[in-house]
């Protein structure tokens, strides 16, 4: 099959320099897989980066980065991102995708559950954007990814109030970033994906039935698109539903 035509104005992977949270979970590890064959070089932050190394023993070394991220510690980000740059000369994209999900509703749960969601979900990758835009922006065409959901685009009956909290403050931070480094090219979308078929969802009750859920890889597909995209082509929320609702 010939090669389809592409835009003139697409951005090639080649050098371009990812950085991506939370990557040995079900998303992370599908993004990292995705865009590594893409021919991206990725920057991959893990808690247990043994795991982690092990885990993409097969990526070519010459194109992948392990550091230790661990979302609660702000000091192992700044040296992540530090790390990166060191390693790689720059730094053109940060996805951030390392969250957590914990029930707590308007009538049970402890608020130290709160504490960990906004700590995780929010203010993990607050800092880590902060700290990543000075390298996006001497780039001219930085892109940040940050992994919402589409419980950050409504309220849906039974979902943890604390997480759909904390996901439509990613709505708000993709909305500030934006701002933030417009004028130097840096583009932010937040991808609200539904539910996707990963251990987050494994074990919770009345939650949407396995068939239906999104594949890791279907969003590694869209994430490998909204990098392709040049700075005029902005995608601000990008929502991906399972299910039909109004709206989205
Ligand atoms: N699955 C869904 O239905 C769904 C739907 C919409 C949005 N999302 C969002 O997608 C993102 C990825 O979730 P997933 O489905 O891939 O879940 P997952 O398989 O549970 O992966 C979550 C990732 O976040 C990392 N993480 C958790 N706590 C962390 C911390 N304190 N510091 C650093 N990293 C931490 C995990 O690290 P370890 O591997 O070390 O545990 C793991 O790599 C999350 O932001 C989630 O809210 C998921």
């Amino acid at each position: 099959m010939a090669d389809m035509p592409q835009s003139p104005d697409t951005l090639a992977p080649n050098g371009r320099v990812i950085m991506i949270s939370g990557a040995t979970g079900g998303i992370g590890a599908a993004f990292a897989t995705r865009l590594h064959g893409d021919g991206f070089r990725v920057s991959l932050g893990a808690r247990d980066v043994d795991r982690a190394r092990h885990q993409f023993a097969d990526f070519d070394p010459e194109r992948v980065f392990v550091h230790r991220f661990e979302a609660t510690d702000a000091e192992t980000a700044g040296a992540w991102v530090d790390a990166t740059a060191e390693r790689f000369g720059r730094i053109d994209g940060l996805i951030n995708n390392a969250g957590v999900l914990r029930q707590i509703s308007m009538t049970e749960g402890d608020e130290t559950v709160l504490d960990d969601l906004w700590a995780i979900n929010v203010k993990a990758p607050y800092r880590l954007t902060r700290l990543a835009l000075p390298h996006l922006k001497a780039g001219g065409n930085g892109r940040v990814i940050n992994v919402a959901s589409t419980d950050g685009k409504r309220y849906r009956d039974g979902v943890s109030v604390g997480y759909a909290m904390t996901k439509h403050a990613v709505l708000a931070l993709t909305h500030a970033t934006k701002f933030a480094a417009w004028e130097e090219g840096v583009r932010v979308t937040a991808l609200c994906p539904g539910a996707v078929d990963t251990e987050m969802i494994a074990n919770i009750p009345g939650v949407t039935p396995k068939a239906q859920r999104l594949r890791p890889e279907t969003l590694g597909e869209i994430v490998a698109l909204l990098l392709r995209l040049p700075n005029n082509a902005l995608v601000a929320e990008m929502v991906v539903n399972t299910r039909l609702e109004s709206g989205f």
